[in-house]
């Protein structure tokens, strides 16, 4: 099994998916794919000796298709079987998902259902929630929806703020997408809680 990452940022949990892909791992990685030249996690996944590519949104203005084409291609070029979202912050269309449905995970920072799209943990401080934590799930042409394979739950503590919060429960996802990603490629289904 091919993966392609996909990534905005930093990359931390891509980095943590290329570390858990070796030894009897059914996955490896073949592809790490920013939508920035700018992505930190480019470098870091030359550093361990993943091919990279960018595709730039900015070039494509109000054509998300073609940006997407050119998504497809380039992880097509490389052989890939599935994908992972790993903080890749475009939304992608309809079209794209159903090409890659069940064969695309994404992790967002939050219990889901509870608080799709941004400000995940801000939200759940101002309402006042007693946890928080994060999901690995199936993507589909929903934001942020589709079947939950893993979710890991941290406490908020009193005197939490967003930064401290969201750092706690980036300690979570870095366990649980690779726990995820292994029991996926390996054709499980059985979904994960944690916490
Ligand atoms: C992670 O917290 C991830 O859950 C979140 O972006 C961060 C990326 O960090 N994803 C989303 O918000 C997706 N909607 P990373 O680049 O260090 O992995």
């Amino acid at each position: 099994m091919r993966v392609a990452i996909l990534i905005s940022g930093g990359g931390s949990n891509m980095v943590r998916l290329v570390e858990s892909m070796a030894g009897d791992h059914p996955a490896r990685p073949c592809l790490v794919l920013a939508n920035s030249a700018d992505a930190g996690g480019l470098a870091k996944a030359q550093e361990m000796g993943v091919p990279t590519a960018h595709v730039d949104h900015r070039r494509f203005k109000g054509g998300r298709e073609a940006f997407e084409k050119e998504l497809q291609n380039v992880i097509e070029e490389h052989g890939s079987d599935m994908i992972c979202l790993a903080g890749f912050m475009r939304v992608l269309t309809e079209g794209f998902t159903r090409l890659w449905e069940g064969r695309m995970l994404n992790i967002h920072p939050s219990l889901l259902p509870k608080y799709k799209g941004l400000d995940t943990h801000q939200r759940a401080i101002d309402a006042g929630d007693a946890e928080a934590g994060c999901t690995v799930h199936e993507v589909t042409a929903r934001l942020d929806d589709g079947p939950i394979l893993g979710q890991a739950r941290v406490p908020i503590l009193a005197g939490d703020t967003a930064e401290t919060l969201a750092a706690r429960v980036l300690e979570q996802e870095h366990k649980l997408y690779p726990a995820v990603l292994r029991r996926f490629a390996s054709g499980e289904r059985g979904r994960i809680d944690w916490g």
